[in-house]
């Protein structure tokens, strides 16, 4: 047979139990664990109530005004604790939270691959001494054409194959066909001597295939100096080709026709790819062709209003063409699809 000392004795013991296991309890879900098994329907202390039935009949009222008086000790404890709990914050902080987990690294862009060839590019033109400009992308019937030498009547209109804003007139708006309308634009502005590089985007309505797109980007130079020479233009243009693709690269100038320089060339480098043994990239001849140049024609100097005596290079260079050749890319239209899985591997 219990009595209500064997009974104190337990409780006693309980209590410190209670107090042991509430000290290292910091979350509410624990203490919710903690106060059904002491407290709860299922609890030690309702079990404890249960038994009093097992006391002598003259224990019976001690008994039971010990276990009231733990019931509200124990409920006091509790309450306290979840008041302190609450008090600290840690009731607010929601287990989830993993403050120790490496955070997600913002997703960092970078230039596109044509803004870093067209800033290379510019960069070497820079340490040569040119200034960098830009032009306009719409343009006028005088600018893309006629300023350049090019008369309405001009065959060479049909190479230069236009989008036209209204009508096809005279006084027409159009999508520049060629960054060289910046050349009489400059020249009307600005004295010479100078030397200028134009980057820019040019427009024509070309069907889309791999090679070609109805945009793309060129660099237009202009080097008006009074001694000014092919020499110059061949020893400016073979600097910036070995500075872009390598120092054993060599040059070739074709004769060609350009209505707006004369002599005019076509200038080629070296196949990058088989040195110039011949390769399906050069189809065998172990030549590339990137760039149109020659010497400013004196009907360009007089369309900006400069005198006879005169004299300039001009070039223009196309850069997708390069910056194909440069990572071996074969199709124009990953440029412009802006598919980040061909942007991030530049
Ligand atoms: N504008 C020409 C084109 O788009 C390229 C060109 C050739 C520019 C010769 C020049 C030049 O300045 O001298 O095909």
């Amino acid at each position: 047979m219990s009595t209500a000392a064997d009974l104190e004795r337990i409780l006693d013991a309980r209590w410190s139990d209670l107090e042991a296991a509430l000290k290292v309890t910091s979350s509410l879900d624990e203490l919710a664990r903690i106060r059904a098994s002491y407290v709860g329907r299922e609890g030690i202390l309702r079990a404890l109530f249960q038994s009093l039935s097992q006391y002598p009949a003259e224990e019976r009222p001690t008994a039971g005004q010990l276990l009231n008086a733990a019931k509200s000790r124990w409920t006091e404890l509790l309450e306290q604790h979840q008041r302190a709990l609450a008090a600290q914050g840690r009731v607010a902080v929601p287990s989830l939270l993993d403050r120790t987990l490496p955070g997600h690294p913002p997703l960092i862009g970078h230039r596109h691959p044509l803004t870093q060839v067209i800033d290379e590019i510019l960069g070497i033109f820079e340490r040569l001494g040119f200034t960098v400009v830009e032009g306009q992308e719409i343009e006028t019937p005088f600018y893309n054409f006629d300023a350049l030498n090019i008369p309405a009547d001009h065959p060479a209109r049909e190479t230069f194959d236009t989008f036209f804003l209204n009508s096809a007139g005279p006084d027409a708006y159009l999508l520049r066909s060629h960054t060289s309308p910046m050349q009489v634009r400059y020249l009307q502005a600005h004295s010479p001597p100078f030397r200028i590089v134009v980057p820019g985007r040019v427009f024509r309505p070309d069907a889309v295939d791999a090679s070609h797109c109805f945009q793309f980007h060129q660099i237009e130079g202009l080097v008006v100096e009074p001694e000014v020479t092919l020499a110059d233009l061949k020893g400016v243009l073979t600097a910036v080709a070995r500075a872009v693709f390598g120092p054993t690269v060599r040059m070739r100038f074709r004769p060609h026709f350009f209505p707006f320089t004369e002599p005019s060339a076509e200038v080629d480098i070296s196949c990058i790819f088989c040195r110039g043994h011949g390769c399906p990239v050069c189809r065998q001849r172990g030549w590339l062709e990137i760039l149109g140049a020659g010497m400013v024609h004196p009907h360009v100097f007089a369309a900006a209003d400069r005198p006879p005596t005169t004299r300039g290079l001009a070039f223009g260079l196309g850069i997708e063409r390069i910056a194909m050749l440069k990572y071996g890319i074969d199709d124009i239209r990953l440029f412009f699809e802006n598919d980040v899985r061909f942007l991030h591997q530049f």
